[in-house]
């Protein structure tokens, strides 16, 4: 299973991003985990251009085509998701990549939870799968710890796992059915 990664922070020492980095080192060896990082070099959205035009919007449009899932973990600001990634979202709503993809979305904040529906909310619109079972919050803000300690933190990397394995047997799951529907 291949997975892309995009954190919504382009902070150095984001949270957000640590997650997803310890995520990628914790994921058991049929899941590859991918972080992209082009999330800044995407120009603002402008619906006049044609995506497809624009080098760092087909990275990412090729990265989600390739991919079997979306792990998605975004910080609040002002209680609104990162301008980042929804920018970034926002290339991808016209295209077909998105439609019915597995995500799953992460919180690395107990009290971001304007940004965490509001992005359940935008990735219900755009025709996202989100995996229920795999959206996990994992406290960080305050805590110092990046992706190494984090993946040597028993009950975070406990928790990691779980939802990792979570995504993969509730997507597995969720093909079949789809494969057992059109048969
Ligand atoms: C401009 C700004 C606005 C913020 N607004 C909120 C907010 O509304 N609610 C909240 O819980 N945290 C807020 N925060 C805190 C960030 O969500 C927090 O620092 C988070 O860890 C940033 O993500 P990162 O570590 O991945 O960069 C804000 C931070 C900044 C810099």
């Amino acid at each position: 299973m291949k997975i892309l990664a995009i954190s919504g922070s382009l902070r150095k020492d984001s949270y957000n991003t640590a997650l997803l980095k310890a995520m990628k080192a914790l994921a058991p060896e049929h899941i590859d985990i991918t972080l992209f990082d082009e999330l800044e070099r995407i120009p603002l959205f402008n619906p006049d251009i044609d995506p497809n035009t624009v080098v760092s919007v087909t990275a990412l449009k090729n990265s989600l085509a390739e991919a079997d899932g979306l792990f998605l973990s975004s910080p609040e600001y002002a209680h609104g998701i990162s301008g980042a990634l929804k920018n970034a979202l926002d290339w991808l709503v016209s295209g077909e990549e998105f439609v019915d993809m597995p995500v799953a979305i992460f919180n690395t904040s107990p009290r971001a939870s304007h940004a965490l529906d509001s992005l359940h909310e935008i990735i219900r619109t755009m025709s996202g799968n989100i995996i229920d079972t795999a959206c996990i919050t994992v406290p960080l803000l305050g805590s110092n710890l990046m992706a190494e300690d984090i993946v040597e933190d028993h009950v975070m990397s406990a928790s990691i796992t779980s939802a990792i394995n979570a995504f993969y047997v509730d997507t597995v799951g969720v093909n079949n059915s789809l494969i057992q529907c059109r048969q």
